[in-house]
């Protein structure tokens, strides 16, 4: 039995052979600095790129600043305990160190890029679940070599090495 804490699964051997993959206790959700609610954010009519402002042109979507927090944290919800953290942190001056959830590894060699999904008009809920439902990001969608290339070869992209590796 061994405990994957990248992906916070417990993985089971099973006497059959058959690979059990379970959800463990803590769930797929990390353990954030701050419970960062989506769900309410996005109904305030904010959109996925107005926080992730990389993801139609970059490699990376990019996590935002607690200077974009503040732009109305400075005068809204600031007798909300959690507000109250967001406001600590940019007194400080510090970035609110959150815990990433979609993650390759480093030894994965991998290099995914955001821009050329979203030009061929991927949604996000696609690889990473229904944000506009959960509060803090959960790890919902697990992405391998063979969930890549699957897609890959339906829709005509590259399935060269060289394109998702360095
Ligand atoms: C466009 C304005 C806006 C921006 C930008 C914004 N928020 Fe908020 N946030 C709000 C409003 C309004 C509420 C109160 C919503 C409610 O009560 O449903 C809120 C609520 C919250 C809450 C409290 C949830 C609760 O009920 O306890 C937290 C925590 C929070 N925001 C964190 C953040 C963080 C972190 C950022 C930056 C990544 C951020 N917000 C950016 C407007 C904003
Ligand atoms: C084809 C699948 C795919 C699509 C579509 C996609 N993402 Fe991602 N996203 C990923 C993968 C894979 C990672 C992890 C990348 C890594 O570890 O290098 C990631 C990482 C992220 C991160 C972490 C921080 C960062 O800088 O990359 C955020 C935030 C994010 N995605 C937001 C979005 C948003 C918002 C959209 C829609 C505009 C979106 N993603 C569309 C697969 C996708
Ligand atoms: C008000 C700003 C804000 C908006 C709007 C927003 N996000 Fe986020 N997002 C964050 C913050 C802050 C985090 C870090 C905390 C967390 O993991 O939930 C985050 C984390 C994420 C992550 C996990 C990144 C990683 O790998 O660590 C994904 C994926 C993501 N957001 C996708 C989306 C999508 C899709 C939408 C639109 C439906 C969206 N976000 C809207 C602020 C925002
Ligand atoms: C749901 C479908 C889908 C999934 C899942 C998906 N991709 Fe893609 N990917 C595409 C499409 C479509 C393109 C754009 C092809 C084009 O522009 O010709 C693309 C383009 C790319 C490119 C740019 C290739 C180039 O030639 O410049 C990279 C890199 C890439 N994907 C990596 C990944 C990785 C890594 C994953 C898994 C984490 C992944 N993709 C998952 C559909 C997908
Ligand atoms: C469409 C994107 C994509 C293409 C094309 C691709 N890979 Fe991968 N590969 C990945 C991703 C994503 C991972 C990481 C999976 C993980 O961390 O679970 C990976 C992991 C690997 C690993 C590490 C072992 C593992 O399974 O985690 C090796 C080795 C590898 N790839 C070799 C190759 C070779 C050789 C080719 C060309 C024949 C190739 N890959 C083409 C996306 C791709």
């Amino acid at each position: 039995m061994l405990f994957d804490w990248r992906k916070r699964r417990l993985i089971r051997f099973s006497s059959k052979g058959v690979w059990l993959i379970v959800l463990c206790a803590i769930g797929a959700m990390a353990d954030q600095p701050i419970a960062f609610p989506h769900n309410s954010h996005v109904k305030l009519g904010l959109d996925c790129l107005d926080c992730h402002i990389g993801a139609d042109t970059r490699a990376a979507a990019g996590l935002p600043s607690v200077r974009k927090c503040m732009l109305c944290h400075a005068k809204l919800a600031k007798e909300k305990p959690e507000v109250q953290k967001v406001i600590a942190y940019a007194n400080k001056g510090i970035e609110i160190p959150w815990v990433r959830v979609y993650d390759f590894p480093s030894e994965a060699h991998v290099k995914f890029r955001h821009a050329p999904h979203y030009q061929a008009g991927i949604s996000c809920s696609t690889c990473h679940g229904d944000l506009t439902k959960e509060t803090v990001a959960e790890h919902t969608v697990t992405h391998t070599m063979g969930s890549c290339l699957t897609c890959h070869r339906q829709k005509h992209a590259s399935e060269d090495c060289a394109a998702c590796h360095f």
